[in-house]
């Protein structure tokens, strides 16, 4: 069950302004979440139903906490290997929203996704929380999907699974000033799944800090299965402390031996840049650039990029295949310096 803390959440309303099909009628006016869906912050109230569906200039802010309670989930057997906990809640659903606003809120423990982003056009996410353990399986802190227009702005994150996850036909996304950690990092993908994917088309990632994630700025496709497109990706400005894989394109990803490793992805990436990327990494793989041999990345530029590892496996190393990347300003490693392993590790 979704519970709220602090009833500071009562200033938290849901302006409605015709058409909407999830407040009940055309004309206009303010629901109050309070009064709506039976909020309160008495601990007790189960909000799991709450999913905000098809309403223009949304409007949801004030200090609360929606608390998924995820903590006994987090423990059951199985959810680490697989997709086992996908059945289970997802704290909130921001469904076919125009023109929202998310501001101040925090999510906490949710049993799986935390916010689950779909059919929206224009929806900005800002002073946004997002607290989940590290052990957390599969608690994605945003995950986007099939929208145009969403901002992700000043926002922390700390959870088990990825910090934003970015799915297919996500366009025109901004990811500004999002410290990220513990958790897998920004993730666009997994790619090349399933049937009918929408292409991802521009996606900026700004001014974000990384910590102690399993990933820095991530793109990762499926093998063999279906294809895809996604382009005009751009990394910029971005510190990563302590970050397993901070820079990362995995084409051969296939977690749970879920996929045929020897077939090559069909998912096309094209007009993809990592610009002004430093810190520290936990493992030597730094940068890790693994397109498809059949569809090579296209116009992919590395520039300024600064990233030292320390320890007994020896300093940090820059890998890639099927990709002739621009390179400028400071590099180091040295740019697809190192060779690559024919069985690259399978990352989650
Ligand atoms: C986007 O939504 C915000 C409300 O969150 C609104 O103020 C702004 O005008 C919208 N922008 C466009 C281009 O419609
Ligand atoms: C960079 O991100 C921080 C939050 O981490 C924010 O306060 C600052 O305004 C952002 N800077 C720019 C230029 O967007
Ligand atoms: C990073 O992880 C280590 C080990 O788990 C922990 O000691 C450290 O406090 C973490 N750093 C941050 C900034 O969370
Ligand atoms: C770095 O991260 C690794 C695991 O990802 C952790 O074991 C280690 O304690 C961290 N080190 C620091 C200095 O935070
Ligand atoms: C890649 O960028 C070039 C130059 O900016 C542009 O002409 C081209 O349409 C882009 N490709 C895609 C697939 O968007």
């Amino acid at each position: 069950m979704l519970i709220l803390l602090l009833l500071t959440i009562s200033s938290a309303k849901a302006q409605e302004a015709g058409g909407g099909g999830g407040g009940g009628g055309g004309g206009g006016g303010v629901i109050d979440v309070v009064a709506k869906f039976g909020a309160k912050a008495d601990e007790k109230t189960d909000l799991s139903k709450i999913a905000f569906n098809r309403i223009e200039n949304f409007k949801l802010s004030g200090a609360g906490v929606f608390d998924g309670q995820g903590t006994t989930a987090y423990k059951r057997k199985g959810c680490e290997k697989h997709n086992f906990c996908g059945s289970l809640p997802i704290n909130l659903r921001f469904d076919f929203l125009t023109n929202a606003m998310i501001q101040g809120v925090t999510t906490k423990d949710s049993k799986q996704f935390h916010i689950n982003v779909l059919g929206c056009k224009n929806i900005t996410f800002e002073h946004f929380t997002v607290l989940a353990p590290g052990e957390s399986p599969n608690t994605d802190g945003i995950h986007i999907g099939r929208s145009d227009g969403v901002n992700v702005l000043n926002t922390k994150i700390k959870t088990g699974d990825d910090c934003v996850s970015i799915g297919d036909g996500t366009k025109n996304l901004v990811i500004n000033g999002v410290t990220c950690g513990p958790g897998h990092g920004i993730s666009i993908g997994s790619l090349g799944l399933f049937k009918n994917e929408e292409p991802i088309d521009g996606v900026t990632v700004k001014n974000c800090t990384l910590t102690n994630t399993s990933n820095g700025v991530r793109i990762k496709s499926w093998p063999g299965a279906e294809p895809g497109t996604c382009s005009n990706i751009h990394f910029e400005d971005i510190t990563v402390t302590n970050v397993s894989s901070p820079i990362i394109i995995d084409q051969k990803y296939c977690p749970w031996n879920k996929c045929k490793i020897n077939e090559e992805s069909k998912v096309k990436l094209s007009n993809i840049s990592f610009k002004n990327i430093h810190g520290t990494s936990a493992l030597p793989e730094a940068v890790k650039i693994i397109c498809s041999a059949t569809l090579p990345c296209e116009n992919v530029e590395l520039a300024d990029i600064e990233i030292t590892h320390s320890g007994p496996t020896g300093p940090a190393v820059s890998q890639c295949s099927n990709v002739k990347p621009k390179v400028s300003g400071k590099q180091n490693p040295a740019a697809c310096s190192a060779p690559v392993p024919a069985n690259p590790t399978p990352t989650s």
